[in-house]
């Protein structure tokens, strides 16, 4: 009676992009002004590229459920008819999306949350108020009257966002519920709240609107549902009407990375089984999906019926066309690194992505066929210079990279051996088939000159950086991270650490390797975290100090969303942390330094500078990337800086 969303199983990408169902992202834009279009833009150009499903980012069904202070609200007539143009917009380019109705419960960063009970959460500042038993009714309504909006708006249907520990999982944990009336208690009162959501959506909008429920498949935190509890969910949203059951991994509040790079890529998708163990209709795995051999292996293991990509579709929107045409090499692949996506949402800003500039900004990064062609040298291939020329050649120009080293991949190069950071080298791989791909001259091994630039019209300079050296008395007795990290020196068992910075924290976590690293596996990766049980114990084969000259909290320009991941690690294995230090001189017995008015040692036998960077500049042109400013490398700023000077040549 439900629509069918895919096809019978098969052994080939040639299936896989019918069961792609492309996973919610609250992109920021959704309280903009200019939003709605912009979305619109957004979504139809994934709809283009294959997806068979597409849910928006999450809008609350009231006020109280708003997620921050800027209003992104599905709950009135003129709510449905400012998004019109989003539905529209996806059934012209051939697609289907269900608009996600999230209410944030606790999560909410604003005064008038409200929750089952008034239980702050260690996330936020804000108390919530507790619903009264008749508010819980009218929560409902305001989720069926949000889905019959929606169906209104053109939708295909509604997800109902009942994971990551937002108002519906508030419901069903005892963590967070704590009611004596109807809708506490044991399970089958706390499940009530989910079950009715999804029977009054499913009766107010008809028998063919889809309505997916997204359910916690794992929670990770205490008071969390244990697997059989998780189970008797699912029977109950499917009874109750959904069509599909979308899965979602880990409250917000829980210490176990769910999406950072730590996560093996399909690492989570043995939980989604136990779901598609327990009801009939189809289920979907999520998290950390990145690329077609991934998604496949999931489907044919029969682990789910179709796989969820999010941030893959954001770094690449024909995934599902490229992975339909079986051209591996032509996907872009999303390195899970957070940076533009889910760590704009911490700074206010849209997302994007750091491989695919142009996510988020398709109305305003447009790459149209250059008037007249030229001639144009970008020098240097790391990520500034990769972008640009990609994107330059494209537009028709004529374009030659230079690049000294004799390899592609700048900076990438050093972090793509990374824990975790392993797919930087996808990027470089992506990146060298579109240069050849789109006619690029590439000079690997060369570098440029006056004599070599003669004759071009455009000269791009994206030389990057060289690392800086402190005025530290003995510096030279310590070694450059990049010696360490592309392997020339081994480092002993004490290790100084000099700077904090991304590239000191990349150090410490590459040295702790070996012995602590979750490997990319997932039954690993589950005892490393302690998932299920308690973590792996640490054995750490180095005794890591880490230096800086600032007070500034450790790790604060790691991101958001990441950082705390990288600082668990360290902890873990007793990498000691240092602000505040003057540095006095480095010797044969370690790094002399004050600290706190007192004069110390830190013995170390291998001394290790992370200290910044400094632009290199041999020639002169448009500058771009670490050429440009050096402080901090960024590798967003970057990739944006070469797609944004390629669409202006
Ligand atoms: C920028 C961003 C915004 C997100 N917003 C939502 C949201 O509004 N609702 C939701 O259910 N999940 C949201 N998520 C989580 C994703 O749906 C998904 O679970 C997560 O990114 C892991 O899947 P992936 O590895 O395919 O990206 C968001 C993720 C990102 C990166
Ligand atoms: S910014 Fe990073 S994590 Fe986000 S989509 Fe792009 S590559 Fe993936």
């Amino acid at each position: 009676m439900y629509p069918r969303l895919f096809t019978p199983l098969d052994l080939g990408f040639a299936v896989l992009p019918n069961r792609i169902l492309m996973g919610s992202m609250h992109t920021g834009l959704e309280s903009r002004p200019d939003g709605m279009a912009r979305l619109a833009a957004f979504y139809a150009e994934r709809a283009k590229g294959g997806a068979a499903l597409i849910v928006t980012g999450g809008f609350s069904p009231n006020a109280e459920g708003n997620l921050g202070p800027h209003r992104a609200e599905f709950s009135t007539a003129q709510d449905a008819e400012n998004h019109r143009v989003i539905p529209r917009a996806v059934h012209d380019a051939g697609g289907r999306i269900v608009l996600q109705l999230l209410h944030s419960g606790r999560y909410g960063f604003h005064e008038q949350i409200v929750a089952p009970s008034a239980i702050k959460s260690p996330i936020n500042p804000h108390t919530p108020r507790e619903l009264t038993a008749r508010e819980i009714e009218q929560v409902i309504d305001d989720f069926s009257r949000a889905a019959t909006l929606a169906r209104e708006a053109g939708y295909d249907g509604v997800e109902i966002m009942g994971s990551e520990g937002y108002l519906i999982t508030q419901f069903l944990a005892t963590r967070t519920n704590h009611r004596t009336d109807e809708w506490g208690g044991a399970l089958e009162n706390r499940v009530r709240f989910a079950s009715e959501i999804v029977r009054r959506v499913r009766a107010a909008a008809g028998p063919q609107f889809i309505v997916v429920y997204r359910i916690s498949a794992l929670d990770l935190v205490e008071g969390g549902l244990e697997a059989a509890e998780i189970q008797t969910v699912a029977r109950a949203v499917a009874d109750a009407g959904a069509t599909l059951l979308n899965t979602g991994i880990g409250w917000h509040e829980a210490r176990i990375p769910t999406i950072a790079q730590a996560v093996p890529r399909g690492g989570f998708a043995w939980a989604t089984r136990r779901l598609k163990e327990a009801v009939s209709i189809p289920v979907v795995a999520s998290n950390r999906i990145n690329t077609p051999e991934v998604g496949e292996a999931i489907l044919v293991r029969g682990d789910a019926d179709m796989v969820s990509l999010a941030r893959a579709m954001l770094a690449d929107a024909d995934f599902a066309n490229k992975a339909k045409a079986g051209d591996r090499p032509a996907i872009n692949i999303c390195i899970a690194c957070n940076q533009a996506c889910l760590d704009h949402y911490f700074i206010g800003q849209p997302a994007s992505c750091v491989v695919n500039p142009r996510a988020g900004r398709e109305t305003k990064l447009v790459f149209n066929p250059a008037p007249k062609p030229k001639r144009i040298a970008v020098v240097g291939g790391g990520p500034a210079g990769l972008s640009c020329a990609a994107h330059a050649a494209e537009r028709g120009h004529e374009v030659t990279l230079f690049e000294k080293a004799a390899e592609l991949g700048g900076q990438f190069n050093l972090a793509k051996v990374i824990p975790g950071k392993h797919d930087f080298g996808e990027s470089i791989a992506y990146f060298a088939e579109r240069l050849k791909r789109g006619g690029v001259r590439v000079m690997v091994g060369k570098e440029a000159g006056a004599r070599e630039l003669a004759g071009y019209e455009e000269i791009v300079v994206a030389t990057g950086v060289d690392p800086r050296t402190p005025p530290i008395p003995g510096i030279e007795r310590a070694v450059s991270y990049v010696d360490v990290l592309n392997g020339k020196v081994q480092a002993g068992r004490n290790v100084a650490i000099v700077g904090m910075g991304g590239i000191g924290f990349d150090v410490a976590l590459y040295l702790l390797e070996r012995d602590s690293r979750a490997p990319y596996d997932p039954a690993a990766f589950a005892a490393h975290w302690g998932i299920g049980n308690t973590p792996a114990p640490a054995k750490p084969r180095h005794q890591i100090t880490m230096l800086k000259r600032s007070h500034t909290p450790f790790g604060h320009t790691l991101g958001r969303t990441t950082g705390w991941v990288h600082r668990a690690e360290l902890a873990r294995n007793g990498v000691r942390m240092l602000k505040g230090v003057e540095y006095r001189r480095i010797d044969e017995r370690g790094v002399h330094i004050t600290v706190d008015g007192k004069e110390r040692l830190v013995e170390a036998d291998t001394v290790i500078v992370c200290a910044g960077q400094t632009p290199r500049r041999q020639v002169s042109g448009h500058l771009i990337g670490g050429a440009k400013e050096a402080s901090e490398l960024d590798t967003k700023r970057a990739m944006l800086e070469g797609a944004e000077l390629a669409a202006r040549l």
